[in-house]
């Protein structure tokens, strides 16, 4: 033998992919077998009905994931993270402190699971600040196609780890840790058969050149034989192809067309904004490490339509005192003696059209500042978090019920609302909040 050429690479190359992707394909359901397996012995001691749940969740059905995901963003995602608690508690882990029984009627109607008296609803509502989840119109498959899209999300190895001290509300780590053994396992496995593959790949390789040495050698052989012998994978024909050229060329124009239409839809959409401030004011030693409450600065969200940006006297209330010689505090002093306003840079901005009040809001409905701000305490400079759009407001006035307890106005509404149609949530836009006179004058 003189030498091995890899000529028909191109041929092994594909079947090694197409193999590779079937093993692929096969150890995700073994994965989820496993897990079904692994979870039920070591997840007996949380409320057994949820392992029911995972694997017609976490049966590896991506399509479920992928539709979860959707649902996810378009709904939950402005209040909840799968592993970091936002406006509510991180998802992580839901299938192991509740079953889907609970989730399915929770997610439906919360206030309804709240006021049935069920112990672990009264005592995470009284957790959260009695702030009130929004009702859904979601059905029982879309339902658990977001635990499924959560589940597929907490099941992110260190993801995990960050995921157990969040989920406090009842001990997980023995599934948690059962999963992640399961999933070492499979990737052990799957390496291993990668290699094998592998080494069959090149062994047949070398077979094959040899019994084509064998047979360059013999004389017997006529034109079609030798055609196949020394048959050659063309590249140069096959760039040339023009099946080839239209193939690049429409999804050169797709992902053309997709970026252009994703730059015109985020015209005037600021979210995300994050400009730098003249002083390194943070929020997070602020309002996260010294708890100083938002409105202790921000003293008109209660009360009016904007929130104020507090004047440079309140950071003195505490800062005559405090690190009074780090440079960053000299820019407050040296505003004070200029009588200049510090000159912040306004991050949130409605256009002039819309019409939005804080108070209403803020008091009136008892929303978080989180829900629409985000996790600004744990903001070292504060960004846009929400989109701002018209969307934005809407969707969410179609959802949340209103916060009618002890709010003697809309007695006579919810009883109106309820005679006519029983049993659907209050919601803002029952109550005309999304009649464009609402937002706009
Ligand atoms: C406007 C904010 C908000 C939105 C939107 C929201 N939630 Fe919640 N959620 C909460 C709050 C707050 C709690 C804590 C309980 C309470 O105060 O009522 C909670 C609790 C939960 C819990 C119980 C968590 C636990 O640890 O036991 C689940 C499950 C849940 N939400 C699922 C969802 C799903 C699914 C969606 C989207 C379809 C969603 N939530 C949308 C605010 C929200
Ligand atoms: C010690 C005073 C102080 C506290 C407490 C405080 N803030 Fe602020 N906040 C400021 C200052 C100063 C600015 C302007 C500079 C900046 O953007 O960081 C600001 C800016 C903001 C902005 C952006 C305003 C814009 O330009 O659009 C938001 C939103 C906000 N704060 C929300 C909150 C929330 C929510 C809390 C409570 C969790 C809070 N703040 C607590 C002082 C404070
Ligand atoms: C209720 C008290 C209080 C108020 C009001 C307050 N701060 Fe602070 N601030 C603190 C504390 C406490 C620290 C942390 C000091 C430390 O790290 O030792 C701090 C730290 C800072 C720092 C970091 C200083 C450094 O060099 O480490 C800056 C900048 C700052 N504050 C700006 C402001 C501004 C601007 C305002 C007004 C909008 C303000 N603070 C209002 C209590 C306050
Ligand atoms: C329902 C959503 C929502 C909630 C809840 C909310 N905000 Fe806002 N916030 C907004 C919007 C929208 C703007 C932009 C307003 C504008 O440009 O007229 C804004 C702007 C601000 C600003 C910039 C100044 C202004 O009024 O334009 C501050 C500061 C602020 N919010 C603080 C807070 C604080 C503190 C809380 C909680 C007590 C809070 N917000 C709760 C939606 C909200
Ligand atoms: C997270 C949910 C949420 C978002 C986001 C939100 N709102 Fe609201 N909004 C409410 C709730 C809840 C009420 C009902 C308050 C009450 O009880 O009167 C309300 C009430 C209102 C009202 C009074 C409606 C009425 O019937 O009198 C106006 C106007 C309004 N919102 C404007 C806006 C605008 C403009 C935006 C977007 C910039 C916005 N809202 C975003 C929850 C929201
Ligand atoms: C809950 C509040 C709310 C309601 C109800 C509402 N809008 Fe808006 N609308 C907004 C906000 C906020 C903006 C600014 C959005 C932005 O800057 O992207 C806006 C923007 C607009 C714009 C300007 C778009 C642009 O790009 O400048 C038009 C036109 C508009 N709304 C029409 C309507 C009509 C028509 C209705 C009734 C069917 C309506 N709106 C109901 C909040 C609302």
């Amino acid at each position: 033998m003189n030498s091995i050429r890899l000529r028909s690479l191109p041929h092994l190359l594909l079947a090694f992919v197409l193999t590779f992707a079937g093993i692929q394909q096969a150890s995700a359901q073994a994965a989820a077998d496993v897990k079904k397996e692994g979870v039920a012995p070591g997840g007996a001691a949380a409320a057994t009905p949820a392992t029911a749940a995972a694997p017609a969740a976490g049966g590896g059905d991506a399509a479920a994931v992928a539709a979860g995901d959707a649902l996810f963003k378009g709904n939950c995602a402005q209040c909840h993270a799968v592993n970091e608690q936002v406006v509510g508690p991180a998802l992580a882990g839901i299938t192991k402190r509740r079953p889907i029984s609970w989730i399915l009627p929770w997610v439906k109607n919360s206030s309804k699971v709240v006021a049935s008296g069920d112990d672990y609803a009264v005592a995470l509502f009284n957790k959260f600040n009695k702030q009130q989840m929004p009702s859904f119109a979601l059905s029982d498959k879309e339902i658990t196609s977001i635990v499924a899209y959560v589940t597929s999300e907490e099941g992110k190895g260190s993801q995990q780890a960050k995921a157990g001290p969040t989920a406090e509300n009842q001990p997980t780590t023995a599934g948690g840790a059962d999963e992640a053994g399961a999933g070492k396992y499979v990737d052990i496995l799957l390496i291993v058969l990668v290699v094998v593959l592998i080494v069959l790949v090149v062994t047949l390789v070398i077979i094959g050149n040899l019994m084509k040495d064998v047979l360059r050698g013999r004389k017997d052989l006529d034109g079609r034989d030798v055609e196949i012998l020394e048959q050659r994978f063309d590249w140069g024909k096959f760039y040339r192809s023009p099946v080839l050229r239209g193939i690049v060329g429409v999804v050169f124009a797709l992902v053309l067309l997709y970026e252009g239409v994703q730059s015109v839809m985020a015209v005037g959409l600021t979210q995300g904004y994050q400009p730098t401030q003249p002083i390194a004011f943070s929020h997070k030693l602020h309002a996260g490490e010294h708890q100083i409450n938002c409105a202790y600065c921000h003293t008109s969200v209660y009360k009016s339509k904007s929130a104020n940006i507090p004047s440079a006297n309140i950071c003195m209330n505490c800062h005559s005192q405090i690190k009074t010689e780090s440079p960053e505090i000299k820019k407050i002093y040296r505003a004070i003696e200029r009588k200049q306003p510090i000159q912040w840079v306004r991050i949130h901005n409605l256009p002039d059209l819309a019409y939005f009040n804080h108070s209403q809001h803020t008091q009136v409905a008892g929303l978080q500042c989180q829900t629409c701000h985000g996790p600004i305490q744990n903001m070292e400079v504060v960004y846009q978090y929400s989109a701002l759009t018209m969307g934005w407001c809407i969707n969410c006035h179609r959802e949340m019920p209103i916060n009618s307890k002890d709010n003697k106005y809309y007695d006579n509404l919810v009883k109106l609302h309820d005679s006519k149609n029983a049993g659907a949530p209050f919601t803002v836009s029952s109550n005309g909040g999304t009649e464009c006179s609402k937002c706009h004058y």
